[in-house]
């Protein structure tokens, strides 16, 4: 009963407060998302050459926090058709959702785009009883391996490549040109998300390398593979097939611009009066401060924007609403820290003066720096600047120049400005 009441009083809003319409935790949702026209048109483009016979295939790579997920988020009901597209005629694309795990083998990818392609195309009988027979060498492997003791039977993975290469090829070309009462679809298009994960034993690149041109061979010209990770998937897709790279076309996700800044922040408060009864406002200068704080780092403007929306109180969110949600304890940035930066900062890091060092070149956000000049600023001895370098290098914290004798860098901005904004407050 006093949970019920509790619950009730939640989300009346009123009691407790206002429903906070950002989303620091999570990616954004379609409604509430800002910007990427470009990448949008780049992968719509590629939905088009996909359904046309002309199947492309991209990589979405971006520090943490930029942006990835809700793009892909975003991607998707144009894919299935949910959302008409704005340049072209509806799509209308069988969309597989996948993310990757740091322990997910071959036998769990492959069951896991079984089972997904049964959930969306089953419903159908004549097509279940199709999709059973194409798909029946997973059912083999489920056998091989739950009948086995211990050591699970470790199939050869070119063989289960090609059995999901024939598979897929198959399904596709059946709801691309679908027999008499059945629906004709787009093609398939796959959304891989933190493919960053992949262990090594499950050869990514080599898994998309042989999967796309085995698709090829089988006549099967309508699956799309958009991938999305951190910029490391790149070495790691390379690292286990050195042309896997080309077989995607690359998109960065960079920092949002200001108008797009403006956007997240004015679509947020628009969001907000929807869902409660007492409306809130924002000024022109609490949305320049988030807009600047922020740098265009989306995780950043949702939460700032949230910390300040929390720390309002009389309906309108002001420049100083802004500064006490970012700045004070349990705001804006212990819970941006928290969440990405502090155990590389504090338990990473033991010592004080390396992180001096890191404040340092954090001064030039992640643009290379060189030595002499963190000497300059560094009030240790050479020697410890020596270690700090070393040390910082050796655990990917910093980056050495390798073109470049003596040049360090932060790796990724988003660090840098945590470091700069998390001093400022240590003052
Ligand atoms: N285009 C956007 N418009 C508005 N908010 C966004 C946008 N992109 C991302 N965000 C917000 O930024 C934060 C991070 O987004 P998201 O989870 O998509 O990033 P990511 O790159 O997938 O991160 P990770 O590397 O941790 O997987 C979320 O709070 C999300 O709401
Ligand atoms: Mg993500």
């Amino acid at each position: 009963m006093v949970n019920h009441n509790c619950f009730y009083i939640a989300w009346n809003g009123g009691l407790v407060g206002k429903i906070n319409p950002f989303q620091p935790n999570g990616p954004v949702a379609p409604g509430m998302f800002s910007g990427r026209l470009k990448e949008i048109q780049i992968l719509e483009k590629g939905l088009f050459q996909t359904k046309n016979g002309n199947p492309l295939n991209f990589l979405i790579t971006g520090e943490r926090g930029i942006g990835k997920s809700s793009l892909l988020n975003y991607m998707r009901p144009l894919a299935d058709g949910s959302i008409k597209s704005p340049d072209f005629e509806r799509f209308d694309f069988i969309v597989i959702n996948i993310s990757i795990s740091e322990k997910m083998g071959l036998v769990t990818l492959i069951k896991l785009i079984e089972r997904n392609i049964k959930r969306k195309v089953g419903k159908v009988e004549k097509v279940r009883n199709f999709l059973d027979d194409t798909w029946s060498f997973v059912q083999r492997i489920k056998v091989m391996d739950s009948g086995v003791e211990k050591a699970a039977v470790v199939e050869d993975p070119d063989l289960l490549i090609d059995d999901l290469a024939y598979s897929l090829s198959q399904t596709c070309m059946r709801l691309t040109s679908p027999e008499k009462g059945e629906e004709k679809k787009d093609g398939i298009a796959f959304f891989i998300d933190e493919s960053d994960n992949s262990p090594p034993e499950l050869r990514i690149g080599y898994f998309f390398k042989v999967l796309t041109e085995m698709l090829q061979q089988h006549d099967c010209s309508n699956v799309m593979f958009v991938a999305a990770g951190l910029p490391e998937i790149s070495e790691k897709l390379y690292s286990s097939h050195e042309s896997s790279l080309r077989i995607f076309s690359e998109l960065k996700i960079k920092e949002l611009r200001p108008e797009d800044r403006y956007y997240v922040i004015e679509k947020g408060v628009e969001r907000g009066n929807e869902v409660n009864a007492e409306k809130t406002t924002i000024t022109k200068s609490a949305k320049s401060h988030i807009s600047t704080l922020s740098e265009g780092y989306p995780h950043f403007i949702q939460q700032f924007s949230y910390s300040a929306f929390e720390f309002n109180s009389d309906g309108e969110i002001s420049e100083d609403d802004v500064l006490s949600g970012a700045f004070n304890p349990g705001g804006a940035l212990d819970a941006i820290g928290s969440r990405y930066y502090a155990s590389r900062y504090h338990e990473q890091i033991k010592s004080d003066e390396y992180r001096a060092v890191l404040s340092i070149m954090a001064e030039n956000m992640n643009d290379w720096t060189t030595k002499s000049y963190i000497k300059d600023m560094f009030s240790g001895s050479e020697q410890t600047l020596n270690n700090a370098l070393q040390a910082l290098t050796s655990r990917r914290i910093i980056l050495r120049n390798q073109s470049k004798r003596g040049e360090y860098r932060l790796q990724q901005k988003g660090f840098a400005l945590w470091i700069k904004l998390f001093g400022e407050r240590g003052k």
